[in-house]
């Protein structure tokens, strides 16, 4: 078991990773649940988990065992699968199902599912009755090494992604790398986008491991990855719990990225994919302007494309793609902060004018 110990101003909690975890998720849960004082089990507490209709198939009956067995009272809201879910209207729907429960604020709620559930869920239980301890347990690579660490929680609006969020951390992380196994194939390497950004920023070890692993060693390794991944965004986290500063450099490929999604409608490129084709743009931009060391895209384009990954994408619409940054609702002003790397894993802020960003694309 590796755990990890997220230390912010007002909270602290632990993050836990182990194959096989979710087998023994109820004792697990029972342990947080007492040591953090919310509440003594004895009486039959409720616990109420929030998953999807894919994750549920594959594992709702083993957490409900497990958790009926450590003497919770188990209840369980399943949502349709996909980014759809993280909507104003299925949030509503979540607060209903949680009052027909009676859930009260010494209730838990868990997010077990990839970053929409974690999202969502998150989101809910930060706003219902103001606040109601929640637990995540992350089962997509992304959500694993990304979206249930560092509090964010947020839910959509027709106009945009992420437009109405939280910061609320939970009491506790579960990861459990065997769940990984019965993940589609184009979400791990969706996944896989992030991990490698990571090893850009921060860890040139990780970046070059991830250049070797052929399939099988990047599986066989992924606890270790999953760690290296949690601990960078930790830091991160920690030193920039609000996001004014340094946690800006996860977002390493993302102005690019985002706006690759968005101008292809959210229908072409899946968010790793996209952020792949980002980081891979500017850093060939800002190697030809002699912000780079020579080689680094290359390298990039090499770890891309070992993890099933693009690194090109023809951009003749360089416009619309630029307008599609402007929109973005952290680029506004005259000067916007990109991401760049010196060198594999070393990575700045770069602040430029807006206009300039057309030369980075
Ligand atoms: N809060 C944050 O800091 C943060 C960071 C990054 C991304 N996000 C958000 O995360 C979301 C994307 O997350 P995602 O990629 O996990 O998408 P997702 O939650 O839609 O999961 C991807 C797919 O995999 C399925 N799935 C998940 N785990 C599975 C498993 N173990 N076995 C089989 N199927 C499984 C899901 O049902 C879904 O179909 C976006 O909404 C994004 O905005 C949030």
């Amino acid at each position: 078991m590796r755990e990890l110990r997220i230390n912010l101003k007002e909270k602290t909690y632990l993050l836990y990773i182990e194959r096989g975890l979710l087998d023994r998720i109820g004792k697990k849960i029972k342990s947080i649940y007492t040591d953090n004082g919310i509440k003594d089990v004895s009486a039959n507490k409720k616990v109420i988990i929030v998953t999807d209709k894919n994750v549920d198939k594959f594992y709702g009956n083993k957490v409900k065992e497990s958790l009926e067995e450590s003497g919770f009272m188990f209840f369980k809201v399943v949502i349709e699968p996909g980014e759809k879910s993280k909507s104003m209207e299925e949030l509503i729907k979540l607060y209903n199902e949680l009052l027909d429960i009676g859930v009260t604020r010494g209730d838990l709620i868990i997010a077990l599912g990839g970053g929409v559930v974690g999202d969502l869920t998150g989101f809910a239980a930060s706003t219902f009755l103001r606040g109601i301890p929640y637990i995540q347990i992350p089962t997509s690579l992304l959500a694993q090494i990304d979206s249930s660490i560092g509090g964010k929680v947020a839910v959509d609006l027709p106009r945009g992604k992420n437009l109405v969020g939280s910061f609320y951390h939970p009491e506790a992380v579960f990861i459990d790398p065997n769940v990984l196994d019965t993940l589609d194939k184009r979400f791990l390497y969706d996944g896989m986008g992030e991990v490698i950004k990571y090893g850009c920023i921060k860890d040139k070890e990780l970046f070059y491991n991830l250049i070797q692993y052929d399939d099988k060693e990047l599986l066989s390794n992924m606890e270790n990855i999953i760690y290296t991944c949690c601990s960078i965004k930790k830091k991160v986290v920690e030193k920039d719990e609000k996001d004014t500063g340094d946690r800006m450099l996860l977002n390493f490929g993302h102005t690019i990225g985002h706006a690759i999604e968005k101008y292809y409608n959210f229908e072409k490129y899946t968010h790793g994919e996209a952020v792949a084709l980002g980081m891979y743009i500017i850093t060939k931009k800002s190697e030809e302007m002699k912000l780079t060391k020579e080689g680094t895209a290359a390298l990039i384009a090499k770890v891309l494309n070992r993890h099933n990954l693009e690194h090109e994408i023809n951009l003749e619409d360089k416009d619309s793609i630029l307008s599609a940054i402007s929109l973005d609702k952290k680029n506004k002003g005259e000067f916007i902060n990109i991401v760049l790397l010196r060198d594999i894993g070393d990575s700045f802020i770069h602040e430029i004018k807006r206009v300039e960003m057309i030369d980075f694309i």
